[in-house]
């Protein structure tokens, strides 16, 4: 594959913003935009970013847009944050598993966290923008056929219906816009360490170009629907 990248759909000069920089899929998506000759601008979000972003903290959302709004509007916003496991959360493998905390915290940084984050800085994307949540295949309802793995498939389904329904918002007032939510496939991060199969996790690099690859390809008819990192529309 070709590794250098050049967004086409987002004019001369576009602005990016990254949410979730500091991961593995985030960092990708920056070290590519900050490559891309056409980009000139690439803000990173995270929760150790000046100003930070704390998706369990929503005044820390609300106060990181309201800095940026000077400098927007962004042609260009991923959000690439996420949770699977960390400390004592882990995927439950049957409902016997299922704990109050634990899919707490699992929907406030999967689901309304980013709930937030389409309040907040869908109005910093620029009418002729593109903005693409990471979703995950797992959270595909149609799609479901293993079971298990309840509060990250939740969070995921939840944070879907979010994004259709802010797409069909966007539409009435911004038709050129658009709102993509993307599945990257299973890609080497931390995120994925402890379950993924050996053999069939990507780079984040690799994923990450194939994203912006279809972000850059995907026009406003596409907005509000699901995509898998191959362009494979995924059901919901
Ligand atoms: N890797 C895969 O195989 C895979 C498959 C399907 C979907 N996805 C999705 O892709 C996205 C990126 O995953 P990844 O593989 O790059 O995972 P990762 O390397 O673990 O990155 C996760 C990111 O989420 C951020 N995050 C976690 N909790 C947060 C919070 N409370 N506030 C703000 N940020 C928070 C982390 O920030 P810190 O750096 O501050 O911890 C990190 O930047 C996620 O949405 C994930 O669900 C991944």
């Amino acid at each position: 594959m070709n590794s250098s990248l050049r967004m086409n759909s987002l004019g001369e000069g576009y602005r990016a913003l990254v949410i979730g920089a500091n991961g593995a899929l985030g960092s990708a998506f920056c070290e590519l935009l900050n490559e891309d000759p056409k980009c000139s601008v690439v803000r990173e979000l995270g929760r150790n970013s000046v100003p930070g972003l704390d998706l369990e903290k929503p005044e820390s959302i609300a106060r990181a847009a309201a800095e940026l709004s000077e400098e927007a509007p962004y042609q260009l916003i991923v959000h690439a944050a996420g949770l699977l496991h960390r400390d004592e959360i882990k995927p439950e493998k049957s409902y016997s598993a299922i704990e109050a905390d634990a899919l707490l915290a699992v929907f406030q940084v999967n689901a309304l966290g980013p709930a937030l984050v389409l309040r907040h800085f869908l109005p910093l994307l620029d009418p002729r923008g593109a903005m693409a949540v990471l979703s995950a295949k797992v959270g595909s309802i149609g799609d479901n056929r293993l079971g298990g793995w309840y509060a990250y498939r939740a969070s995921k389904a939840a944070l879907n219906m979010l994004i259709k329904t802010a797409a069909i918002e966007l539409a009435r007032t911004r038709p050129h816009a658009r709102l993509l939510s993307l599945h990257p496939g299973t890609v080497i991060s931390v995120l994925s360490q402890p379950f993924r199969g050996a053999s069939a996790a990507r780079p984040a690099t690799i994923a990450a170009h194939e994203l912006l690859s279809l972000i850059d390809r995907l026009g406003p008819a596409d907005s509000g629907n699901f995509f898998a990192y191959n362009g494979e529309r995924l059901p919901w």
